[in-house]
């Protein structure tokens, strides 16, 4: 229970007394009233006593303290009954209800708002506009139908008068919706007469005090209450209601629901045209009745949109079919105040219908499809007319009288009865409570054929003059022996009851005295057609849309409308049908006092009430019951978690030991029984404290299954990522497959083919192998170069390899290699270059031969040299694979110079096709010659030289650096000194000349 209220405050919740006794309910409730805490539990009931004070316990803390608990973990509070309500609701998907029951002014309106804003409250937690709109509507629409369908009584300033009953639905995420509202009878006698010390509608004084001058002048209305037979009985009557502001409230609350401008000022123009209606009075000359004031009718056509000779007719006659012909009647005086009346209570009640309407259609669930929205589930909330005593009793009381009695029997049906009977259906050891049962009284009023509403719809059905006294006639004869019923006639002592006027009711809730006068009126309910059909031709749209019957000839209308009271018994029958399929909530309100006063409590007043809303046999049900229960099915699939004997499944024989298995382990055996079917459970701790361990397991759980889930989903991946995988290796293979058979079928036969496959194109090789490719190229070059090596004979070789040599040392950066011709190598020792000399010097060779021991030659030929005394000198050089030799051929080619080919360092030639070459030595003593030819003359011999030295050295492992470029640079006993070529044209062979930097080569120009 709530441990956070001390004792001082009395206990709070009444299964908590000592004994449950009248007199400790009243101290406890006294107690609690006087502490300033109105709410008590009796289980998941809330007692509420009006305080009649503004109580600091609805602001957005409290709302914070109850959002999500648990009833039993806060005080008493209507949140705690609304968060049940919800958490039902959102938990289980089931429809809810909460029934907010209690006299008049016992404070039924200000709970159910309360619960709304609460509701409102803690939904929406992503601020989704549209649900904030619907929100904001259902709020807002509250303050338009207590407009026009509350008054102040003399019981309550703000009594409902009519019955409410509002849906709010919730999409699978808990989130309102939309919402529909039912409105059950509205007390319309209140438009044209009121009890003194009461009120018309508030609306009436809303719009005289509240609208502006402009407007009340359009209407043709004047701002005094005084001036209107409708509404002057409560005119000077002194309230805390503030008219003028709650106007102004209540426009703009229509506005924010969506009324058109159109719309309000329809509503405005009823409500005038119905002022103007109170104050129309008929004069008769002779028999026939007359309109005393010919202005009015023409203010109310204008204001109905209709013709004034239209209206006129109306008041004044009546259209009646006899056979096929129709004809005018003409009314009666009493007829046409009658018809004026009727009229008048008409129009309000539609215009209150259409508002209802309007509001439903705004706030129904728009676009809401279960199969993407999930299950709709809906929280019912009940605020109708309390319990009421008046002075004077009429039919709208035996109504909302009747109606109560209607739900206080489902309240005992649902709470007291079912209870009893369920615990005795599962077997459970019970004591029997008794409780009042009102069933019998409920038969009294709507037993089919003997009850009171069966009878007064037989005396409105007879032909002829009906009066309220026949009807009161019929009552006695058929109810007399009843228990519950009594009248003057019945029982002649009793002085309270007049005769032929009075009836009483021994209702649950106490007698009550009622006046026959207008019983029968108000239960025909006559409209003549003829207001239907003026209302229906009106030009204002908004009004012809509330009189669809209008529209019917006056011949087509002869089936009899169900009375008043069949009406309303069968929307009490469906309303309580509705609730019984829906998981209640009950809210029980008490009135402390008549006064309105916030200190007084009158305790015979509320011990009254106690004792008729049987909250004290609600309590010995409650203490002698359980909290809760449930099948063993449904227990176990809530809770299964909790214990390790049903997760995930058990292996007992039943549920029902399951059940037993999972109770044991948690150490609750002690305060649960077993039923056939179900378990209950006696406090509501246990319940508790299984929900915070389900709560803790699940966490658990989703864990559990977030665990199972990502290893399903990385698994996915991976076997995903591996068929790729494999994909992707089988389609490489095909590639690369499929490129080695192209190769090979377009290299096929290739020994055979002339060019040996150079001119097969390669196909486009897979990404792959493109180093493959380059590899296989290369194979394929070497291939190819070894075919074409073969063709070449032996001696050839050497010449091929010294060219081979040149061109890779100096291609691209000279021109003519003289790769064309045969390389002779050795000139000296050939004719064309020697005619003469050739002869002396062969034997030079031979001697140097003997004596060097050389084993080949590698070059010879004749050079025109400059020394590094600027000295030119026609000379020849001979290179063997050991020395180079300079020598002199005017002296029998004597060896000038010998420098072994391992003090040779490297070569300098130019970029031209000059024949300079520079030799590097060791000692940087550099040779510089530029070679001669005689047979061709300047026959390039340069590329020769370097591929044999560069191929003499590279068979002997040794590096020769060659340099092109020009200027020559060059080192002569060690100074530095370039040799740049210059082409003339006049010079008839190369010579060189001195100059600052060293020397020129000039070359003949061609
Ligand atoms: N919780 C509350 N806090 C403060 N005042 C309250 C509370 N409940 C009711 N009242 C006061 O009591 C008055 C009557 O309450 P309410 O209109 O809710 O009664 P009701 O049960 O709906 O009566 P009826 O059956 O006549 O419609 C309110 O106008 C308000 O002044
Ligand atoms: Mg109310």
């Amino acid at each position: 229970m709530a441990e956070q209220e001390s004792l001082e405050f009395g206990k709070a919740d009444f299964v908590l007394m000592d004994t449950v006794s009248m007199p400790e309910f009243m101290a406890n409730l006294r107690l609690r009233f006087e502490k300033g805490r109105i709410y008590t539990f009796i289980g998941e009931v809330v007692v509420s006593v009006n305080p009649y004070k503004l109580l600091n316990i609805y602001g957005r803390d409290t709302i914070e303290q109850y959002k999500g608990r648990e009833l039993y973990e806060r005080p008493p509070h209507l949140f705690a009954i609304a968060d049940a309500a919800y958490k039902a609701m959102k938990r289980r998907s089931k429809d809810t209800c909460i029934v907010i029951s209690g006299e008049s002014g016992a404070g039924k309106t200000e709970a159910s708002k309360y619960i709304m804003q609460y509701i409102a409250a803690i939904t929406n937690p992503s601020q989704r506009a549209e649900i904030e709109r619907v929100k904001n509507m259902l709020l807002k629409s509250n303050c338009v139908l207590e407009a026009f369908g509350n008054a102040k009584t003399n019981r309550n300033d703000n009594s409902s008068r009519f019955g409410k009953y509002m849906d709010i639905n919730f999409d699978f995420k808990g989130d309102p919706i939309g919402g529909h509202i039912n409105n059950y009878l509205l007390e319309k006698s209140r438009v044209i007469v009121q009890q003194p010390g009461e009120r018309s509608f508030h609306s009436f004084y809303q719009l005289l005090q509240g609208g502006s001058e402009q407007m009340l002048r359009s209407l043709h209305l004047q701002k005094s209450l005084s001036s209107y037979n409708y509404i002057h009985v409560g005119a000077q009557l002194k309230s805390s209601i503030n008219d003028a502001a709650e106007f102004k409230v209540v426009a703009d609350a229509m506005k924010v629901i969506g009324f058109q401008p159109e719309e309000i000022q329809t509503v405005y123009k009823i409500l005038g045209a119905i002022l103007h209606l109170g104050n129309l009075k008929f004069v008769v000359d002779g028999d026939v009745p007359l309109l005393e004031s010919g202005r009015l009718v023409s203010i109310i056509a204008e204001l109905l949109s209709t013709k004034t000779d239209m209206v006129e007719k109306a008041l004044l006659y009546r259209t009646v079919a006899t056979g096929r012909d129709v004809i005018d009647k003409q009314h009666t005086e009493q007829e046409a105040s009658y018809g004026r009346d009727a009229f008048a209570k008409a129009i309000y009640e539609r215009l209150f219908c259409w508002i209802v309407s309007r509001i439903n259609d705004i706030i129904e669930v728009k676009n809401s499809d279960t199969t993407i929205h999930g299950k709709n589930t809906v929280i019912g909330v009940l605020d109708i007319y309390g319990f009421e005593i008046f002075d004077n009793n009429s039919f709208e009381q035996f109504c909302i009288n009747y109606c109560n009695e209607k739900l206080q029997q489902l309240f005992i049906q649902l709470v007291l009865k079912q209870e009893q009977e369920e615990y005795q259906r599962e077997g459970i050891p019970w004591k029997h409570i008794d409780y009042f049962n009102n069933q019998i009284i409920v038969d009294l009023v709507e037993q089919q054929h003997k009850g009171i509403i069966a009878i007064l719809d037989d005396a409105c059905m007879n032909v002829g003059k009906v009066t309220d006294e026949m009807f009161l006639e019929a009552l006695n004869s058929k109810l007399g022996k009843h228990g519950h019923f009594s009248s003057r006639k019945l029982c002649a002592s009793d002085k309270i009851l007049e005769f032929d006027r009075d009836f009483r009711i021994r209702h649950y809730a106490g007698d009550v005295v009622y006046s026959v006068v207008g019983f029968i009126d108000k239960n025909k309910d006559t409209l003549f057609q003829d207001f239907k059909r003026l209302m229906y031709n009106s030009s204002n749209p908004v009004l012809k849309n509330m009189w669809p019957e209008g529209k019917l000839s006056i011949t087509e209308v002869t089936k009899r409308p169900l009375t008043a009271a069949t009406l309303f018994k069968n929307s009490m029958i469906a309303l309580v049908d509705n609730l019984a399929s829906k998981e209640p909530y009950y809210v029980r309100c008490i009135k402390p006092n008549d006064k309105k006063s916030p200190q007084i409590f009158d305790d015979e007043r509320c011990r009254h009430q106690v004792e008729y809303l049987g909250l004290l046999e609600n309590v010995r049900v409650r203490r002698a019951g359980f909290a809760f229960r449930q099948t063993y099915e449904k227990f176990l699939h809530r809770y299964k978690m909790i214990s390790e004997f049903t997760w995930p499944n058990h292996d007992l024989p039943s549920d029902k030991e399951a059940v037993k298995k999972l109770i044991k382990h948690c150490g609750f055996q002690d305060d649960v029984a077993y039923g056939k079917t179900k378990i209950f459970i006696r406090t509501p701790q246990t319940l508790f404290t299984l929900e915070e361990l389900r709560a803790q397991m699940l966490v658990r759980i989703v864990l559990f299954l977030q665990k199972v889930w990502r290893g399903t989903l990385a698994r996915m991946r991976y076997k995903r990522t591996k068929a790729a995988l494999t994909i992707i290796r089988y389609y490489r293979r095909y590639k690369v497959k499929s490129y080695i058979h192209e190769v090979s079928r377009r290299f096929h036969g290739i020994k055979t083919m002339r060019d040996h496959g150079k001119h097969v194109k390669w196909p486009a090789p897979p990404r792959v192998l493109y180093r493959f490719e380059e590899a296989l190229q290369a194979i394929f070059n070497r291939w190819r170069a070894s075919q074409l090596i073969k063709t070449i004979p032996a001696s050839d070789l050497p010449q091929v390899r010294a060219k081979v040599a040149a061109v890779e040392m100096l291609k691209g950066q000279r021109a003519d290699l003289g790769l064309q011709r045969a390389w002779e190598g050795n000139y000296l020792a050939s004719k064309p270059d020697t005619p003469q000399t050739s002869g002396t010097f062969v034997p030079v060779a031979n001697e140097l031969k003997r004596k060097d021991k050389y084993m080949n030659v590698l070059f010879s030929c004749h050079v025109r040299k400059v020394n590094r005394f600027s000295k030119v000198e026609d000379r020849a050089i001979f290179v063997t694979d050991r020395h180079l030799y300079k020598m002199d051929p005017t002296k029998q080619y004597k060896v000038m110079k010998t420098i072994p080919l391992y003090n040779l360092t490297g070569l300098s030639v130019s970029n031209g096709k000059d024949q300079l070459v520079v030799f590097h030595t060791k000692d940087n003593k550099d040779l510089i010659v530029c070679l001669f030819s005689k047979q061709p003359t300047h026959e390039s011999r340069i590329g020769e030289l370097v591929g044999v030295l560069v191929n003499h050295f590279k068979s002997e492992k040794r590096h020769l650096q060659v340099n092109v470029t020009n200027p020559v640079q060059c080192s002569l006993h060690g100074k530095k000194c370039t040799v740049s070529v210059e082409t003339r044209l006049n010079q008839p062979q190369p010579d060189f000349t001195k100059n600052r930097s060293g020397f020129i080569l000039s070359v003949p120009g061609n």
